[in-house]
C-alpha cells in the first residue's frame, strides 16, 4: 500500500488533521490500535475554544455541534464558600467557549471521515514505524494476524501519551519535560440536570472539584482524589455527599443527584516532548504533550497542532517547500508551552497539595483573592481559558 500521510491514531488529532488534510486534497491513511466502539466510548473533557470549533467548522464537521452545544460566556471559581464569577465574554472583548463532549467530536469526526470515503484502518496490531529518518519512510502493522505494509511521504504521530510514535524516536533525539501531581480527579457523569449553567471550579479544604456538563440533562463532575484511590471506594452516595461537602450552601441544596453512567479515576500530568519533528515523523496532540486537565486543554492543543501540521503538509505538496515542515515543532510548541503554564497554574491554584506548607496555602490563598479582585488577572484568565490565538 502507499499514501501520501500515514496518520497513526484515530483519536480528535488524527481524526481532526485527516479531515483538514483530505481539505487541501492531501491523501492519508489512519492507523487505530483499537475498535471504532472502543474510541467512540472514551470519555474526556468537554470545553472547546473557538479556535477549535472554527477547524470544525473549515471541514464541514460542526452542524451536531452547532445544535446541541452549550455556549458558556462566563465560568465561577468557588473558594471560602463564595462563588465568584469570570465574566470570560466581558473580559475577552467578545469571546466564550463551546461545552460539547469530546465524544461527540469524534463521533462527528469518525462521521465525516466515512463520508469522504477516506481509509481508516482499526484494530491495527503491531504498528512499527521505519525509515523516517529518510524520505521513504513507511509503517508496518497486522490486521487479524497478515502483515501489511504502507509506503508513505510522511507519518503523523497521533497515538496519544502511550502511543508507538514517541516510543519510536531514539532517546537521545527527544528531550522529556515532566511534572507529575500528587493527585488525581475522581470523574462521573451522570445523566442529571447541571448543578448550575456554568461551570463551578473549587478549591476546598477537602480537594478540588469541579462542576461541569454534556448538555443541560447530562453532568460531569469531578472530585480531587488520592493517588491510590480506586472507584470501588466511591459508590454514587459517597461521591455525592463529599461533592456537596465541597459545595457552597446554594450550589449543595440544588444539586441533582442520580445513578453514574460512567466513573473513572486520571491521574494529572504535565509533560512535553521536544521537539516533534524526527525527519518525516511529526507529533502532534497527546503523543507530544499532556497537560493537567484543569484548565480544559487538552483537546484544543491537539487542534492546534493539527492546524499547524495540516498547513506545513500543504505547503509541502502544493508548494514543494519544506518550511512548514522545518517550522513545526518550534511553531506548535509555542503555543503548546503557554497551554502548559496556564494548566499548571490553574491547578496549582485549585487543588490541594497534600506535603504543602503553611506559606504555599498563604500564596494561593493569595492567588486567588488577587484573581478575583483585579480586572487584569481576570483578563489574563480569561485569555487564556478561551484560547490564545492560533
Ligand atoms: N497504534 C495505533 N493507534 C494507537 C497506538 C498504536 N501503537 N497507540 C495508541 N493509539 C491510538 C489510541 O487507541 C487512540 O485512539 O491513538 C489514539 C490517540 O488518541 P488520544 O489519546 O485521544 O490523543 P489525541 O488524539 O492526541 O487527543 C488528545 O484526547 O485523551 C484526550 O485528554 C486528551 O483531550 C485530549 C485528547
Ligand atoms: C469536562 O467537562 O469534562 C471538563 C471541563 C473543564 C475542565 C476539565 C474537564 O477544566
Amino acid at each position: 500500500m502507499r499514501t501520501q500521510v500515514v496518520i497513526v491514531g484515530a483519536g480528535p488529532a488524527g481524526l481532526l488533521l485527516g479531515q483538514l488534510l483530505h481539505a487541501y486534497g492531501i491523501e492519508s491513511i489512519i492507523l487505530e490500535r483499537k475498535d471504532r466502539a472502543y474510541v467512540l466510548a472514551r470519555v474526556r473533557a468537554g470545553v472547546l475554544e473557538q479556535g477549535t470549533v472554527d477547524l470544525l467548522d473549515s471541514i464541514g464537521a460542526s452542524d451536531r455541534l452547532h445544535r446541541e452545544a452549550l455556549i458558556h460566556d462566563g465560568l465561577e471559581i468557588l473558594f471560602g464558600g463564595v462563588r465568584h464569577r469570570i465574566d470570560l465574554k466581558t473580559a475577552t472583548g467578545g469571546k466564550s467557549v463551546t461545552i460539547y463532549g469530546q465524544t461527540e467530536v469524534t463521533r462527528d469526526l469518525i462521521d465525516a471521515r466515512d463520508a469522504c470515503g477516506l481509509t481508516t484502518i482499526y484494530d491495527a496490531d503491531d504498528v512499527s514505524l521505519h525509515d523516517f529518518d529518510t524520505h521513504a519512510p513507511k509503517v508496518r502493522f497486522k490486521v487479524q494476524g497478515v502483515a501489511r505494509e504502507i509506503r508513505c511521504d510522511v507519518i503523523a504521530g497521533c497515538d496519544g501519551f502511550h502511543g508507538v510514535s514517541r516510543a519510536s524516536v531514539p532517546a537521545a533525539a527527544v528531550r522529556s519535560f515532566e511534572r507529575e501531581y500528587p493527585f488525581g480527579w475522581l470523574g462521573v457523569l451522570s445523566d442529571t440536570t447541571p448543578v448550575s449553567d456554568e461551570l463551578i471550579y473549587v478549591n476546598h479544604p477537602r480537594g478540588f472539584a469541579l462542576c461541569s456538563m454534556r448538555s443541560r440533562r447530562r453532568s460531569r463532575y469531578y472530585l480531587q482524589c488520592a493517588l491510590d484511590d480506586h472507584v470501588d471506594h466511591w459508590p454514587d452516595d459517597r461521591f455525592w455527599d463529599e461533592l456537596k461537602r465541597r459545595l457552597d450552601t446554594d450550589a449543595a441544596s440544588r444539586l441533582v443527584t442520580g445513578p453514574s453512567i460512567e466513573k473513572s479515576i486520571a491521574p494529572l500530568r504535565s509533560f512535553v516532548a521536544e521537539p516533534l519533528r524526527f525527519g518525516r515523523l511529526f507529533l502532534a496532540g497527546d503523543a507530544a504533550h499532556i497537560v493537567p486537565p484543569t484548565g480544559a486543554k487538552g483537546l484544543n492543543l491537539a487542534a492546534s497542532d493539527v492546524h499547524y501540521l495540516a498547513e506545513a503538509f500543504r505547503e509541502f505538496y502544493a508548494e514543494r517547500s519544506d518550511a512548514g515542515l522545518a517550522t513545526y515543532s518550534e511553531r506548535a510548541l509555542a503555543r503548546v508551552w503557554k497551554a502548559e503554564r496556564f494548566s499548571w497554574w490553574m491547578t496549582s491554584i485549585l487543588h490541594r497539595f497534600p506535603d504543602t506548607d503553611v506559606f504555599s496555602e498563604r500564596i494561593q490563598q493569595a492567588e486567588l483573592d488577587y484573581l478575583v479582585g483585579s480586572q487584569a488577572a481576570i483578563a489574563a484568565l480569561a485569555e487564556n481559558y478561551v484560547g490564545l490565538p492560533l
